[in-house]
């Protein structure tokens, strides 16, 4: 039986059977403000809540900003931050620090392993992969990155979230077309308009080793995080 990293998100641990195969990598796909940073974000304050620190490795805002919304919500406690139960590092300021280049795989790799031993993670969340690989050049260096990756995270027993940014009202999951049959599992957010509002859809497309529902949920953010609601239950067709 795989053991699970609870979400803090009740319909998706629900899904899930009790949440995140442990020591999988999993990528969240969605277009801008669908709520992947938040998401994610409850799944490490879940975690350090009960001891687990998350990791939080952000190429895309500063630690200060990331703070600042996040303060709004009820999960957010400040004694898991300033404890060091929920470090947010802004990995692409920390390479430039430690003289390693962004487009060297073996020396994000390696950098990556070194903060999570420091830190003493369990839990990872990469905001965002799409960014991270960016500056690797060609495909099959993206390809072999996020392979040994994944490898790496496993062997550090890390429940990892990839986030993977697409295209507005996209139906595709990754920038490169391959990230995702590397990745053990995928999530989606999409956008969808119903009488000139705008709502996020969310899916569980895939998760190697749990039998799961593909069916679509209304994703609302409220004051205490995410909620998933069934498309039938919030009266959309
Ligand atoms: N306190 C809040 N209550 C409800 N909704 C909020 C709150 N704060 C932000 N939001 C909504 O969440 C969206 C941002 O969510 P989030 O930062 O997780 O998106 P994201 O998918 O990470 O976006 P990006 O790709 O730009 O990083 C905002 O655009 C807003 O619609
Ligand atoms: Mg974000």
């Amino acid at each position: 039986m795989i053991q699970k990293a609870q979400t803090g998100i009740q319909a998706l641990d629900d899904m899930l059977k009790g949440g995140i195969p442990r020591r999988r990598s999993i990528i969240l796909a969605g277009g801008c403000g669908t709520g992947k940073t938040i998401l994610s974000e409850q799944f490490l304050f879940t975690g350090a809540k009960n001891g687990e620190v998350g990791l939080y490795l952000s190429l895309t805002e500063p630690k200060d900003k990331i703070l600042e919304d996040l303060m709004e919500f009820s999960f957010y406690d400040q004694r898991l931050i300033d404890s060091g139960k929920l470090p947010i590092i802004d990995i692409s300021y920390d390479a430039r620090l430690h003289g390693v280049g962004l487009s060297s795989a073996d020396g994000m790799c390696g950098l990556i392993a070194k903060i999570i031993q420091e830190t003493k993670a369990k839990r990872v969340v990469i905001d965002s992969l799409t960014a991270m690989v960016a500056n690797l050049g060609d495909v099959e260096r993206i390809r072999g990155f996020i392979y040994d990756l994944g490898r790496q995270l496993r062997a550090l027993d890390c429940t990892t979230i990839m986030i993977s940014e697409t295209e507005p009202q996209s139906l595709k999951y990754s920038v490169y077309g391959f990230e995702e049959f590397i990745a053990d599992g995928v999530m989606m957010i999409t956008d969808f308009e119903r009488k000139g509002e705008l709502l996020r859809a969310f899916q569980v497309i895939k998760m190697r080793g749990v039998k799961h529902s593909r069916n679509k949920y209304v994703l609302e953010i409220l004051e205490d995080g995410i909620h998933l609601i069934p498309l039938f239950k919030a009266g959309i067709e």
